[in-house]
């Protein structure tokens, strides 16, 4: 099976699945509740949208998601994937940054975390048992791709219950990781 990518505009082709993420799907992420009632109200801000492609076979399975971030910001802190850890504990990932910058967050929920710098180019091996998020600190959209096995799963719950230890907000106009307690 080929796919083709359009680098500049994260569209996958064949794309069986897309997936749409808007503010209402992850309000419970960002910190200021207040903001994204406030901004709820006029509008349900698609933040994100991840193209899906399962290559199945008959005995080893593995999908490629590509997933493109609008630029914006919701009381100061950047667009954001939603961040999960894979459900099952023997699960990596590899993530292939394709157009834009940001960071890659990793993190254990147990104490361990790291901020990886992405622009295109970045390839981040994200090992099993540590929860990611990717975030858009630039103007235009971030592109990325992730391969990883079908069998993985998504616990988002994990991440709405002990979240990250960094956020990463505008100050004056540049992206600052600001540790939460
Ligand atoms: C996966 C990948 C990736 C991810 C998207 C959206 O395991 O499927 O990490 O495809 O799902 O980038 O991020 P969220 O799943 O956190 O919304
Ligand atoms: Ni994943």
């Amino acid at each position: 099976m080929t796919l083709t990518l359009d680098p500049e505009n994260g569209i996958l082709d064949p794309c069986p699945q897309i997936t749409p993420r808007y503010l209402s799907d992850l309000k419970m992420m960002f910190k200021d509740q207040q903001v994204v009632d406030e901004i709820l109200k006029e509008e349900n801000r698609l933040i994100y949208e991840i193209r899906y492609y399962p290559f199945r076979t008959s005995k080893s399975d593995m999908a490629l998601a590509v997933t493109r971030i609008f630029p914006g910001s919701i009381g100061g802190e950047y667009h954001m994937t939603k961040g999960h850890k894979h459900e099952r504990d023997d699960q990596p990932e590899v993530y292939y940054c394709v157009k834009g910058e940001g960071f890659l967050l990793l993190d254990t929920l147990e104490g361990e975390f790291q901020a990886i710098p992405w622009r295109a180019g970045t390839i981040t091996h994200i090992p099993p048992m540590w929860a990611h998020r990717v975030i858009n600190t630039g103007t235009d959209l971030l592109v990325f791709i992730g391969v990883f096995h079908l069998s993985a799963g998504h616990d988002y719950e994990i991440v709405a219950q002990k979240g990250f230890s960094y956020r990463v907000y505008a100050v004056d106009g540049k992206p600052a990781l600001i540790r939460q307690t």
